[in-house]
């Protein structure tokens, strides 16, 4: 660096020094949040290739893409972007509800299910002497949230690598508000019985409720019939989104099943217009899109097929999956993980996850799913050359 330029660099940081002292400074706690951001999560930009098209099997989103008549829906929608949205999504929040079989009142619309997470600690968690309840490998936001909140967050040990109720029983105690349960689990892709999830829903204390997360339930064969149990008053809030199904992630937009009075309780603290017209639009006609739906299913349990083919054939161990994605054991696998991203595809490495030596991987499309093998077979390759490739 000239001289010049390193005398403009120091007054640059020294504006920026005296800036920061006049600022106000952000509440502590805040600043001591872990997970602040994703690229915090996947620090990857040093390793993705600058040239290639990236293969993006991350983030368990759905390569189908949406529905024809959502994309269609979206268009007409956007020339209406200048108006501000129904409040609290009245029309989609009927629709659901028709469609499911529930009333509007038990039903929330939320800015993804997300927020409909963020919103059950704003209705159920006062103060730092509450507690949640999580199992052990679970989708990482419920600690984020644990932890902007301020609220003790208990982790029940699972067995092997499915929930287990009598663990998340017992780690209740008479602090706990929420138990929160993804069914099918994420990371693990595993699920709870049906039977026994509305036992255990059944039998909690008293004050202490289910955040059943079902971003993923769409994808079982057999889903626990809910709508009778919420009709009926079971502590349960059911979670649900457009994000995967419906290949509709980028709008934003999920929502909360749940009893009337918890439905009415989250409805007063959401914002009036959290979620947005275009998702609105998007998500009514995808719900009504059944071939659409079908086929994404049926994409998912072929692909899920395919890749436990694939795993297979390579020696890996992975774990039988009842959602769009997939964890496979892989030796070195941080660095199998690099070498996958030097090569633009890219999937979960669980390290971070407290589950090291484990990937990832979403069920992809099937051209997606064949970059991912060609990808998987060089990185292993590199890494791990001793390491038996059949094919
Ligand atoms: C278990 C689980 N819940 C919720 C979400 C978020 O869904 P949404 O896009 O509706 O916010 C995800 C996203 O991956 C997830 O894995």
């Amino acid at each position: 660096m000239q001289p010049s330029s390193n005398a403009a660099a120091r007054r640059r940081e020294s504006r920026a020094e005296k800036v920061a002292g006049l600022l106000p400074p952000p509440n502590p706690w805040i600043l001591q949040l872990h997970f602040t951001s994703y690229r915090e999560l996947c620090p990857i930009q040093d390793l993705l290739p600058r040239h290639l098209p990236l293969v993006r099997l991350d983030a368990n989103e759905n390569g189908l893409g949406p529905s024809p008549l959502a994309l269609e829906a979206i268009r007409r929608a956007a020339d209406e972007a200048h108006r501000y949205p129904e409040i609290a999504g009245e029309g989609l929040r009927e629709l659901i509800a028709s469609e499911i079989g529930a009333s509007p009142e038990q039903i929330v619309v939320g800015n993804g299910s997300t927020e409909l997470l963020e919103l059950l600690f704003h209705v159920y968690v006062r103060n730092r002497q509450e507690e949640v309840v999580v199992p052990r490998y679970s989708f990482p936001l419920y600690e984020l949230l644990a932890q902007r909140f301020g609220c003790h967050l208990r982790l029940a040990p699972d067995r092997g690598f499915s929930v287990d109720l009598e663990s998340l029983r017992r780690a209740i105690t008479p602090r706990t508000r929420l138990v929160f349960l993804a069914n099918p689990n994420n990371p693990t892709g595993t699920r709870v019985d049906n039977a026994a999830l509305l036992d255990f829903a059944e039998s909690l204390p008293p004050r202490v409720l289910l955040a059943l997360d079902e971003a993923y339930a769409d994808f079982l064969e057999h889903p626990p019939d809910l709508v009778a149990s919420v009709r009926d008053g079971a502590p349960i809030v059911a979670l649900r989104t457009f994000s995967k199904l419906h290949s509709l992630a980028s709008l934003r937009i999920g929502y909360a099943l749940a009893p009337r009075e918890i439905a009415c309780a989250i409805q007063k603290a959401s914002l009036p217009t959290n979620t947005n017209g275009i998702a609105h639009q998007a998500a009514t006609a995808a719900l009504r899109d059944k071939p659409h739906q079908k086929q994404s299913k049926e994409n998912v349990r072929v692909g899920r097929l395919r890749l436990e083919r694939c795993f297979e054939e390579l020696g890996l161990d992975w774990l039988p999956s009842s959602a769009n994605f997939m964890m496979v054991r892989i030796p070195q696998a941080e660095e199998v993980w690099k070498a996958l991203v030097r090569r633009g595809v890219l999937v979960r490495s669980l390290e971070g996850w407290g589950l090291p030596g484990w990937l990832r991987v979403t069920v992809g499309s099937p051209e997606e799913l064949l970059l991912f093998f060609g990808g998987l077979h060089e990185a292993i390759r590199e890494v791990l050359p001793r390491q038996r490739v059949l094919v």
